[in-house]
């Protein structure tokens, strides 16, 4: 198995240390251990089944897209996850005769050795990149493994992990002409989002994996607008907690008070007309795709440079 580390455990696990004396979790955090990566797979199957009609629809164009690219397509998908969307499209290229080389990127190592085994069960040439995607020297040395063109995936709405004005910004300077971005977001008006509880259950983990038990706390959403632009909006959720409690994190305790809070990953979504602005007038990208799932929970744009 092919993965080149420029994030290594070791800095992750100091960063968890330091983010949880800090008071705020990163997103990257969620789907670092084996219970966070459980949880997410729970919670990931209902977006699994909403996207799935958009990635079959983005298979079927897989070959006109790339036609321009020749034979050789190289792909790589910030914040791959398990890269399951990602499989579908590469398999839609490898069945139209592309010379497909895979790039999955991400922070978690489990999620990235699953993306990795996947694509080598489908005969893929696939190197998986363990990265910080919120790095933009990171992105630079991803985006590196490859000449333009190249298709980059940042999809499953992982985006809204980060804040979107910085990061859209730091994606689309990455993307040189002949590039191919596709990527999607959650729409604020459509379908219900996955029940609390569940929610509940994959945010705790990470806190759990430290140490901590549901009792010793709580966990409470809340939703905000972003005024920097009309149609974002911010979920953001914080666990107080209820006694003394420390956090075994890093190879060190981590004391926190009763009372006190910890922000843990937050969930960007949006109006159409918003991610519109945020790819089109604020990163610089065009438009020349755009699919909405059948349930209106997600969109998906298809980019190039301006
Ligand atoms: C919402 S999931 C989407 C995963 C996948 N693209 C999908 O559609 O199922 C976000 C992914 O981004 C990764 N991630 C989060 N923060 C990251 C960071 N700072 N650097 C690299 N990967 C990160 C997570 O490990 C996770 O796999």
């Amino acid at each position: 198995m092919n993965i080149e580390v420029l994030l290594t455990e070791a800095e992750i696990a100091q960063e968890f240390a330091d983010s949880l004396e800090a008071r705020d979790l990163p997103e990257k955090f969620f789907y670092w251990t084996p219970l966070s990566v459980k949880r997410w797979k729970e919670l990931s199957e209902r977006s699994e089944g909403s996207l799935r009609a958009t990635w079959e629809s983005l298979a079927a164009k897989a070959a006109g897209l790339t036609a321009p690219f020749g034979a050789k397509v190289p792909v790589i998908s910030l914040g791959a996850g398990e890269g399951l969307k990602d499989r579908l499209f590469l398999r839609a290229l490898v069945a139209a005769g592309r010379d497909v080389k895979y790039f999955p990127v991400d922070a978690s190592q489990t999620l990235l050795e699953m993306a990795v085994a996947g694509a080598e069960d489908d005969d893929v040439e696939v190197l998986g990149i363990k990265a910080d995607i919120a790095s933009h020297m990171h992105l630079v040395l991803a985006a590196d493994v490859s000449e333009a063109p190249r298709i980059f995936l940042m999809v499953g709405n992982t985006l809204g992990g980060f804040d979107p004005m910085d990061q859209i910004k730091q994606v689309a300077d990455v993307v040189q002409k002949g590039d191919i971005l596709i990527i999607d977001a959650r729409l604020r008006d459509g379908a219900a989002l996955p029940p609390r509880e569940e929610q509940r259950r994959f945010v705790f983990a990470p806190l759990e994996a430290a140490g901590v038990t549901p009792d010793d706390g709580q966990v409470d959403f809340a939703e905000n607008r972003d005024d920097r632009l009309d149609g974002l909006y911010m979920v953001t959720r914080r666990f107080q907690a209820a006694r003394d409690l420390r956090f075994q994190a890093g190879g060190k305790e981590v004391p926190m008070a009763r009372g006190e809070r910890i922000l843990l990953n937050f969930r960007y979504m949006y109006t159409a007309e918003a991610f519109r602005w945020l790819l089109t007038e604020h990163a610089g990208l065009r438009v020349v795709g755009e699919m909405n799932s059948p349930d209106g929970r997600f969109i998906t744009a298809v980019c190039i440079r301006a």
